[in-house]
């Protein structure tokens, strides 16, 4: 594992967006892994710009995005599809067919599951994934639990989740409950991890995850047995 510390917010996103740019310009036609969230925005505000400026080149990747709040569509804009199409695709030349994220609005979710880990055996697996991190340690929506679920699966908030994501929403009471999220094989069989996690109040669950026990009441704790991950945090 590599462990950068960085000064701050936009020197992480500067280094995470390197690496990604990198790995599109080695490998066009790559399968990149998505996040939402804070800790990426600063990342893809980057590679938009790079974008612009003619030093990357979306147009033969593949996306395919960590999770999907159930029962919020793409035109719900706290959803996640949404999310990704604002912050990020609508500004570069990937083509949209060629992004995945969940459906959590599909009618048999456990069916969506099987297919979307389906898509991404048959995209050739994920060439590179980028990762946040919550504060009780999930990746994905990948929660704290008695075990590690290895597929795309139907997940229940919890409640510090649910309170943390209440940012982005009018009230506490309007955060969806359940979430659909990639499970640990597919994030694993990632060839390449980069997680990025800023802010002091991050630094006590990578510690933790990365220095402690793997256990699936820590998620990320298992990305310690990754033969390819990259953390850049900055306390910031
Ligand atoms: C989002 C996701 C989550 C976030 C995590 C950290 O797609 O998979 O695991 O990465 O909740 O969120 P932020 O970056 O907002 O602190």
């Amino acid at each position: 594992m590599k462990f950068l510390a960085v000064e701050n917010y936009e020197k992480m996103s500067r280094d995470a967006a390197n690496v990604i740019s990198a790995q599109v310009i080695m490998k066009p036609n790559s399968v990149l892994g998505l996040a939402t969230g804070s800790s990426p925005l600063g990342t893809y505000k980057q590679l938009i710009k790079w974008y612009e400026k003619g030093d990357v080149d979306f147009s033969k990747v593949t996306s395919v995005n960590l999770d999907e709040y159930v029962g919020l569509d793409g035109s719900n804009e706290q959803s996640y599809r949404y999310f990704m199409d604002n912050n990020f695709f609508n500004h570069i030349n990937i083509k949209k067919e060629n992004t995945f994220v969940p459906n959590g609005c599909a009618d048999d979710l456990a069916a969506e599951g099987e297919n979307y880990d389906k898509r991404i055996k048959e995209l050739g697996g994920i060439d590179l994934q980028l990762l946040g991190i919550g504060l009780d340690g999930h990746i994905g929506f990948n929660e704290p639990d008695r075990y590690f679920v290895k597929s795309t699966h139907v997940v229940d908030l919890h409640e510090s989740t649910i309170k943390a994501n209440s940012r982005f929403f009018a009230n506490e009471d309007e955060v969806p409950k359940q979430a659909i999220t990639m499970g640990m094989v597919s994030i694993m069989q990632a060839k390449k991890i980069l997680l990025i996690a800023n802010g002091e109040a991050k630094m006590e669950i990578l510690e933790k995850a990365f220095y402690g026990p793997i256990t699936p009441e820590i998620p990320a704790s298992i990305l310690q047995l990754h033969p390819d991950i990259t953390v850049i945090y900055s306390k910031k």
